[in-house]
């Protein structure tokens, strides 16, 4: 299959110096490229600034902002058999960038932040029939609110399948993970390391895309 796959942080610059981001390593975006090139895939990667070394035999697109992170995706997902999403994409962005370095000044300073776009989401809009979706959920909640957060997102977004993990995963080796499929029921947490869960999601986009369950557009 031709898997795309967004992976990473985003940064979203505030100046030419500083820039609002998240803690995601890239560890878990380069677990899946390694194991989805293994298994023979061709593998387009969208990668945010992170400081896992992508894995070879992947194409790379490198980007910064959710903005380009979206403009890349829109190029790259008409020819995809496949999206997983599992990039960390800052839901806001300064209002403004400012040119320069922004002077310190005496009292407090009050940030404007406006809304990213939804990459996911907007793929999901443009998806043709046939195309498998999968997405993750980064929830702070107890385990049953997290999980219907997550199945929320898995409806919203149209996706397939949906992998909900929580804060303690970011930076991590290992962490403790479910997954939804639609329609499905949510399989018991397991803690499992990342390159663990990326053979499990990549082997269930397979068994998705072989079966045609990738949902009309
Ligand atoms: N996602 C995305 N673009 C965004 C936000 C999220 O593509 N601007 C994708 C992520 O890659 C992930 C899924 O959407 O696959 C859910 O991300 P998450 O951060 O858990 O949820 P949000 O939709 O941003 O909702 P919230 O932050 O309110 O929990």
């Amino acid at each position: 299959m031709r898997l795309l796959l967004t992976a990473g942080p985003t940064c979203e610059d505030l100046d030419e110096v500083r820039f609002i981001s998240n803690r995601s390593s890239g560890r878990m975006g380069c677990a899946l490229a390694a194991e989805a090139a293994r298994r023979g895939h061709e593998v387009q990667m969208v990668y945010g600034p992170a400081p896992a070394p992508p894995p070879g035999g992947v194409r790379l697109s490198p980007v910064r902002s959710a903005e380009e992170m979206l403009a890349a995706c829109r190029r790259l997902f008409p020819a995809a058999d496949a999206l997983v999403a599992a990039a960390a994409v800052a839901d806001y962005r300064p209002a403004e960038r400012l040119p320069g370095k922004l002077r310190r000044g005496s009292g407090e300073l009050a940030l404007r932040l406006a809304p990213t776009p939804d990459v996911l989401a907007e793929l999901s809009r443009m998806r043709r029939p046939g195309q498998v979706l999968a997405g993750f959920a980064l929830e702070c909640a107890e385990p049953a609110r997290a999980r219907a957060a997550a199945e929320a997102k898995l409806r919203a977004k149209h996706l397939d399948l949906i992998v909900l993990n929580g804060p303690e995963s970011m930076e991590a080796a290992e962490a403790e993970f479910s997954v939804l499929e639609a329609g499905g029921s949510w399989s018991p947490p397991e803690r499992m390391s990342k390159p663990a869960l990326a053979a499990r999601v990549v082997a269930a986009v397979e068994r998705l895309l072989a079966a045609g369950a990738g949902r009309d557009a």
